[in-house]
């Protein structure tokens, strides 16, 4: 049965793009964010999807002002990479995933999304980037492609909410794919930008960073975010992030995050990269040998006066109970100090990248709430 292991939330700025294309990714402007792409694609290495539902936007490159289909997704057995601005990107042809498709397409209109079926569907830097960030520059892509194109470029668009609940269905239909496939969903665009009008260039790292945290702490509350909000306060363009909601309604409850990355500014955009898997946050034999690390590691003096503490309460309970003291003890000793240390082991291990997110987020003046471009 086919399987949805993780979703990634990634900017698909046009510049980004450019700078992979031009080989500009250690130039100074460019360097600190592709920093934070090498452990995405580290991680894109070792999870190997097999294929990629990716909810993105096309921006006029192959569905025009004249039809605008609220949802469609691509059901072909490739897509052509195509583009407005720089023109079409050299990245190779996205392979699609055709029996997939069909059945997400299925069952998304049964379950009342109505869906524009797509035979034919060039793909442009909405989708081609998030690619590239999280697999680097390929030869192949190694994975297989459904595009789901949502309209974020012209009023109405579909609510955060409405996106949330379409990724439920796309769940759905995943859970119901007969064939073994380990499935990734990825919702692209954001975070704050606004690449128009008065407001141009303007950004929101606290609202950014909000909705970042709340992905795992508290979807639920982003699932009320209105357009309204959206626009206010993440810029006219930062609806883009209702693609993020169709991910994250694909991933069910059980959800922890394993990277992120947040740069200010990519262009006239606050760009990031989230990674959160599905499923237990590590196997309990991971969970072991994380534990052993983590005891090894603290310190000997620490441990010892751990140990004592813990080796008197247990002392103490000994001499009130009298039943099975020996091993409360043993289980005192073995197992508290443990916990602690592997907790603070891995409350370090998650501090390390947010300290790089903060630092950089703060590059930009951020203390007024809406940042005005020069
Ligand atoms: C720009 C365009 C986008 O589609 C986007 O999501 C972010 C930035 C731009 O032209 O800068
Ligand atoms: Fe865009």
């Amino acid at each position: 049965m086919a399987k949805i292991t993780a979703g990634i939330g990634c900017s698909h700025v046009p510049a980004i793009g450019a700078a992979f294309d031009q080989g500009l990714t250690q130039d100074p402007y460019w360097k600190p964010l592709f920093d934070g792409y090498p452990a995405a694609q580290e991680w894109m290495k070792k999870h190997k999807p097999d294929v990629a539902i990716i909810v993105y936007n096309d921006h006029g490159s192959a569905i025009t002002l004249e039809t605008i289909p609220t949802f469609a997704i691509g059901v072909a057995d490739e897509f052509q990479p195509a583009d407005e601005g720089w023109g079409p990107r050299k990245v190779p042809v996205v392979k699609g995933h055709s029996a997939l498709a069909w059945h997400l397409a299925e069952t998304l209109i049964i379950n009342e999304f109505d869906m524009c079926v797509m035979n034919k569907l060039d793909v442009d830097h909405g989708l081609t980037i998030p690619m590239n960030i999280t697999c680097g520059l390929v030869d192949e892509w190694p994975f297989a492609v459904i595009p789901i194109a949502v309209n974020v470029v012209m009023f109405p668009v579909p609510s955060g909410d409405r996106c949330w609940r379409m990724g439920e269905v796309i769940r759905q239909a995943v859970e119901s794919f007969p064939e073994d496939l380990k499935v990734v969903v990825f919702g692209t665009g954001g975070m704050s930008h606004q690449i128009h009008g008065e407001r141009s260039g303007m950004i929101n790292t606290k609202f950014d960073t909000a909705f970042l945290n709340d992905l795992t702490k508290n979807p639920q509350r982003l699932r009320k975010i209105k357009h309204e909000e959206y626009v206010t306060d993440s810029g006219a363009e930062g609806i883009e992030m209702v693609m993020w909601m169709a991910m994250r309604g694909a991933l069910g409850n059980n959800v922890h995050e394993v990277y992120r990355h947040y740069h200010v500014p990519a262009s006239n955009t606050a760009a990031a990269v989230i990674v959160m898997e599905t499923g237990k946050e590590t196997s309990p034999k991971k969970k072991a040998a994380k534990k052993k690390a983590a005891t090894k590691k603290a310190a000997p003096g620490k441990k010892a006066a751990a140990k004592k503490v813990v080796k008197a309460k247990a002392t103490k309970k000994k001499a009130v109970a009298r039943k099975p003291a020996k091993k409360v003890a043993k289980k005192a000793v073995a197992k508290k100090p443990a916990k602690k240390a592997a907790k603070k082991a891995v409350a370090k291990k998650k501090a390390a990248p947010k300290k790089v997110t903060a630092k950089k987020a703060v590059k930009k003046p951020a203390k007024k709430k809406v940042v005005k471009k020069k």
